[in-house]
């Protein structure tokens, strides 16, 4: 095991969808003291120390490692692919700047990084179904910065020996924070408007495929990942494919509404159309089994369950 007890960690872009569970799994390990959340601004309700820390300030990012003497840092802050595309500079700056300032860190101060990529890395010209290898050429500015993060990160391990590990993460759906402003939120808006309003108006089409997975399994993998011993890790230490399952919108409708008596979906889709139909719909993730053992436990109906018990 890669680390454990005895280590301060930090994690920044705390308040999003994954940090808020991700908070909470580490210092269920660390010990709550010894997670340092950081966020542009202060969450609502957290237990544990927190720092304002915006991740295009180096000096701050430095400070705050000095200061709690962080050994390991999860970087989650970044703008995702709706929000990215509608101010792309902002998206550019956030996602490669602060990326560029976390590793430089890293590999002066000797930490461990987790940085997540993203099915986004994938073009319209990848096979349906992603392969560790496909071809990655997106045409979203938000897809393009996780391209050039991966690379950030193979370079900051092949060249200055910096254990930078990192996930494709498929479209994640949970119940304890809202998701920030990607394309696959809808998979997570229609459990709230289907139990809060009995309706929903979907922003992609019903046929539309995408590779998706509970936050449980996100995480556990996320932990999975960074415990792995280092040397058990190939070329797709910092990028690996993941896979939970893969569902058509008007699949979760009609799931959701065997389970909520009178719910009705619409579909009207946006721009995030365009987005959906140039990702995969599937991902095969054997690397990832092969390399650290990952095997996802949630199925799309047990995802839809848990989300139905919890949220109601
Ligand atoms: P999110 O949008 O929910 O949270 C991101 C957080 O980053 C927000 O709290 C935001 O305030 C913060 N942030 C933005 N700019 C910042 C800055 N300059 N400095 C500090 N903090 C800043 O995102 P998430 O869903 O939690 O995603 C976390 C990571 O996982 C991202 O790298 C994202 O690309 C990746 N990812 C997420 C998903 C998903 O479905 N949620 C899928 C694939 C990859
Ligand atoms: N779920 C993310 C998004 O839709 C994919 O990285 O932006």
């Amino acid at each position: 095991m890669a680390g454990g007890p005895g280590e301060t960690v930090l994690v920044t872009g705390a308040n999003g969808q994954i940090g808020t569970e991700l908070v909470l799994a580490l210092q269920e390990r660390y010990g709550t003291d010894s997670v340092i959340a950081s966020d542009l601004c202060e969450p609502s309700d957290l237990q544990g120390p927190f720092e304002i820390c915006d991740v295009l300030d180096r000096g701050r990012l430095e400070e705050i490692v000095d200061d709690h003497g962080v050994t390991i840092i999860y970087h989650l802050a970044a703008l995702l692919s709706a929000t990215g595309e509608k101010n792309p500079e902002l998206c550019e700056r956030v996602n490669i700047g602060g990326l560029a300032n976390v590793l430089e860190l890293a590999k002066e101060r000797g930490c461990r990084v987790y940085s997540p990529s993203s099915i986004a890395v994938f073009g319209p010209d990848c096979p349906k179904r992603a392969m560790q290898d496909s071809p990655l050429n997106p045409t979203t500015t938000y897809g393009a910065t996780k391209v050039t993060g991966e690379d950030m990160a193979k370079y900051y391990w092949d060249a200055h020996g910096v254990d930078v590990r990192g996930i494709r993460y498929p479209g994640l759906i949970s119940w304890k924070a809202p998701p920030g402003g990607g394309t696959t939120d809808y998979a997570v808006e229609v459990f709230h408007h289907a139990l809060n309003y009995g309706s929903y108006t979907c922003f992609v089409r019903s046929e539309t495929v995408l590779p998706m997975m509970y936050m449980d399994d996100a995480i556990r993998a996320t932990l999975e990942l960074m415990d792995a011993p280092s040397d058990s890790l190939g070329p797709s230490r910092a990028c690996y494919n993941l896979a939970g399952f893969s569902f058509a919108a008007g699949e979760l409708v009609a799931a959701i509404g065997e389970r909520v008596e009178g719910f009705e979906c619409t579909f009207k889709p946006d721009v995030r159309q365009k987005y959906a139909d140039s990702w995969p719909n599937e991902i095969d993730d054997t690397v990832a089994r092969d390399d650290w053992n990952w095997k996802p436990e949630f199925s799309m109906e047990e995802m839809v369950d848990e989300m139905l018990a919890n949220l109601s």
